[in-house]
């Protein structure tokens, strides 16, 4: 493998972006070898900018789902493109979408759209203060909404006033969720929960029924919004929206990652309880009516529903799940993996400091397989039983390379 390129733009970066990258895309953050800048992708595939390939299990974290590049999608949006995105106003294409999502997703009378998964929950929360007129929102604790003070996970440039009327509840927990509502007294305006608790570096853990349940309990006694952020999610688990599958439908959803395979878009949907709270809140963005990713967002979820996609990553997604598991009785280094099949989070036991997930992950890049050691992964349309088969080919390295490791000294 070389990286020439890759570290020569690592340097000139450094010079004229901050730190070289921002946020969590950072290459710092992962295993030596991994490269930052890419030079093109298709289908299950990415190349680096100095031409090395990889079967990719992070999809651009989360929004290509239907495989890079997809050409029915590609051809949508250069069809728009050929006819205007930036206008005056949006095209008809942003109707369509409305109609389609209104369409699959069953608590969804409305739909708006943006442009980040950021925006869209924010939004939502306005959107939930506006309606109800109250101001306490319930965040699960380690949760991530966005990169905004009322959420983000670092608190550098961030005011206690920011976060004010922020309370914190433990996901999947009943009792600590009904403590938040309590502490917000009569002031509670919405609960916002993830489509399930993947955070950061953690186990992953599908919501119980009885949470959900809560959740919707405890918002509709005190007249708050039930939020759900479908930003991460959306679309992988049940296209009607991922709590769908609770038996809990939300008042508000926020989306955004997958619904337009990779490019720009993001939606909240609500009930018609909301829509007038919706109207009468001011936002706007200048790239808001973009045509080009509504055209792409409508052949998306078009094509999700016409292929049965999600049944496919569910089916590739268990056939990596067990291929993992029984690479890992048979080296004897246990893992966990957890979350749903089509978004793995793959750790070991033991591993508080990431040495095996780092050497498993390093050594699985060389084979030309892209894991993640510590984030949830994310299959695609475009997966194929093959690439399973070589994604496990490559898991088989990993694995002696966390048996080659070091003991570490006592
Ligand atoms: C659950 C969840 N909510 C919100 C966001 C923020 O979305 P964006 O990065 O598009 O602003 C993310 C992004 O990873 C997310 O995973």
């Amino acid at each position: 493998m070389t990286n020439s390129l890759d570290r020569a733009l690592r340097e000139r970066a450094l010079r004229v972006v901050p730190g070289g990258m921002w946020g969590h895309m950072h290459a710092k953050d992962l295993p030596e070898g991994y490269p930052q800048f890419f030079a093109r992708a298709e289908g299950a595939r990415l190349w680096d900018v100095d031409g090395n390939e990889y079967l990719d299990f992070m999809c651009s974290w989360g929004p290509v789902i239907l495989g890079h590049h997809h050409g029915e999608v590609d051809a949508a949006a250069l069809a728009q493109l050929q006819k205007g995105d930036a206008m005056n106003g949006p095209a008809q294409a942003m109707v369509e979408l409305a109609e389609l999502m209104v369409e699959l997703i069953p608590h969804a009378d409305w739909a708006q759209f943006e442009k980040n998964g950021t925006d869209a929950t924010t939004t939502a929360v306005t959107i939930a203060r506006a309606g109800t007129g109250k101001r306490k929102i319930l965040v699960a604790q380690g949760a991530y909404h966005g990169a905004v003070p009322w959420c983000s996970p670092s608190l550098v440039g961030v005011t206690s006033e920011d976060r004010a009327h922020i309370l914190t509840y433990t996901y999947n927990d009943v009792d600590s969720l009904n403590a938040a509502v309590e502490a917000a007294g009569g002031d509670l305006a919405g609960i916002i929960a993830s489509a399930f608790r993947h955070d950061y570096g953690q186990d992953q853990e599908l919501p119980t029924v009885a949470f959900a349940q809560a959740a919707r309990a405890a918002a509709d006694a005190a007249g708050a919004a039930l939020i759900v952020d479908d930003v991460r999610a959306g679309f992988r688990l049940d296209l009607g929206g991922s709590w769908e599958r609770v038996g809990v439908r939300p008042d508000l959803s926020a989306w955004s990652k997958s619904i337009a395979n990779g490019y720009a878009l993001s939606a909240v949907t609500g009930n018609d309880r909301f829509r007038a709270a919706t109207q009468s809140i001011f936002t706007t963005g200048s790239f808001w009516c973009g045509a080009v990713s509504m055209a792409a967002a409508v052949a998306t979820l078009t094509i999700l529903r016409r292929d049965n996609a999600i049944a496919h990553m569910e089916a590739m997604g268990t056939a990596l799940r067990e291929g993992l598991a029984a690479l890992s009785a048979s080296y004897a280094i246990p893992l966990r993996q957890t979350g749903p099949v089509q978004m793995p989070m793959v750790l070991f036991e033991d591993d508080a400091d990431r040495r095996k997930g780092f050497a498993f992950c390093a050594a699985a890049l060389k084979a030309g397989v892209y894991f993640h050691p510590q984030h949830n992964m994310f299959l695609s349309a475009a997966h194929t039983g093959a690439d399973i088969a070589r994604a496990l080919e490559a898991a088989e390295l990993g694995f002696r390379a966390v048996r080659a490791l070091a003991p570490v000294a006592a």
